[in-house]
């Protein structure tokens, strides 16, 4: 049997996809990159913005006409929007072709449904409010020489946009024992690149032991590889984290650290629990201490009641933080949160803002891809196309150079950069 999966947003769903791929090759499926011919497609979708959900939806509407035709097809949607209370409801309604729908916290279930719908064709709904921790699944990995490892699930902030909380349920993290095993193996595998995941990596903790403390503990792994993380919360980061970057031969000078807007007025209406005065503090302190650091980050326009002042201090904010990359999103109301419930503004001033905000942040993309120029960077080369090796430096940058026959997806290589295009470098191995 030939499965196929579509994945919605960001790397956790990436990561997610590997664990349904995983539960599926154990029941004998094998993967098929046609859609068109795959006896199983799985959607594994995101409810964090309206525009991810609204994609979901068009592709399971477009199976329609296939499922009348086609009986041994089968559809499951599993991820976070399922988890939404009525989002069951509402697909059952719309799209009655569906065969199961699993909510983000049960994918380990698909096996089980599949089974029991070979006997029965009908939706079958299945919810579980926080993610448990002892359930562990095989992983069909798909992301070599990076490989992705969840220290926690969850998130207990409830940012006032945001739907995340209550899709994913409470916080939970993983033992270290059971991550540090996880990264010994991976890495045993031929993995040069892990990179943490956590919708708040900050705030893990188990037992006596933080985020920080994990680090530490993964940096003693006495084997060349690079340790990202992702992501970073404002409010938890602390001065630990950035002596353990120092003191680690591993962690990327990399941190993605969401600010979501630089108006404190706003800030504070989407339950940050930091100013932009702290975050730039924060900011200064992570350049000062940490050696050719590059911070990323997600930024907001058009929250509810943003002013065109509020707006200018987001400008101003992106102009100081001087970030490497920048991920711009327009602000779109989710079902059940607190911003949902505050008056909505102009369509066409969000999408004013969000030109304005990506024009400004393309010329700080560029200027510092410029800095590059000239130097040389340990670049570990992560995939190839037409003739050509990508990969990134330590910091995230990323970089395209020609392909020499000596070396291949994995390897560890000096790159001497010779010029520079927006988000990317070019350079040649020297
Ligand atoms: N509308 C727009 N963007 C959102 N994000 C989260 N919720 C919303 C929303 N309701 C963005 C935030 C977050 C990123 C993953 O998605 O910037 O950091
Ligand atoms: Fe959403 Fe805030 Fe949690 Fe991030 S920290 S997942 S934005 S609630």
């Amino acid at each position: 049997m030939l499965y196929h999966i579509v994945t919605y947003g960001c790397q956790m769903n990436v990561h997610e996809s590997e664990k349904i791929a995983g539960t599926l090759h154990g029941e004998g499926y094998t993967f098929c990159g046609d859609i068109d011919k795959a006896d199983l497609i799985v959607f594994n979708t995101c409810c964090i913005r309206e525009n991810a959900e609204k994609r979901v939806f068009g592709n399971i509407g477009a199976l329609k006409k296939r499922k009348m035709t086609d009986a041994g097809l089968k559809i499951a949607v599993l991820g976070c929007m399922t988890q939404q209370k009525d989002a069951a409801a509402r697909l059952k309604k719309k799209f009655p072709f569906v065969d199961i729908v699993l909510g983000a916290n049960n994918l380990h279930l698909l096996p089980y449904y599949l089974k029991l719908n070979d006997k029965k064709n009908s939706v079958k709904i299945e919810e579980a409010d926080t993610y448990d921790i002892n359930i562990s699944v095989d992983t069909f990995r798909t992301s070599f020489p990076n490989a992705w490892v969840n220290i926690m699930y969850g998130c207990d902030n409830f940012c006032s946009y945001c739907i995340v909380p209550y899709v994913r349920g409470r916080e939970v993290s993983r033992s270290p024992k059971d991550i540090l095993n996880e990264v010994n193996f991976l890495i045993g595998e031929g993995y040069k690149e892990i990179t943490l995941l956590g919708q708040n990596v900050n705030s893990y903790r188990y037992e006596d032991c933080d985020f920080s403390g994990l680090l530490c503990e993964l940096s003693k792994i006495d084997k060349k590889f690079r340790l990202r993380f992702m992501t970073s919360n404002p409010k938890d980061f602390s001065d630990d984290v950035i002596d353990a970057m120092n003191l680690s031969k591993n962690i990327c000078k990399h941190i993605h650290l969401p600010v979501q807007s630089g108006s404190d007025r706003i800030l504070k209406l989407m339950n940050r629990k930091y100013t932009a005065k702290r975050y730039i503090e924060l900011i200064e302190k992570i350049y000062g201490n940490i050696d050719n650091a590059l911070v990323s980050t997600d930024i907001m326009v058009g929250f509810p009641t943003e002013t065109d002042e509020d707006f200018c201090e987001t400008i101003r904010l992106t102009e100081t933080c001087k970030f490497s990359q920048a991920f711009t999103f327009i602000y779109s109301p989710r079902q059940n949160t607190l911003a949902a419930k505050m008056p909505d503004i102009d369509a066409e001033i969000k999408k004013q803002r969000i030109g304005e905000l990506i024009r400004v942040q393309n010329k700080i993309t560029k200027e510092i891809s410029d800095s590059f120029k000239g130097k040389t960077e340990e670049v570990l080369i992560d995939d190839y196309k037409d003739g050509y090796f990508m990969g990134r430096t330590d910091n995230g940058r990323l970089v395209r150079f020609k392909k020499r026959e000596s070396y291949e997806v994995g390897d560890f290589v000096r790159i001497k950069i010779f010029a520079s295009k927006s988000a990317s470098l070019a350079g040649e191995i020297i």
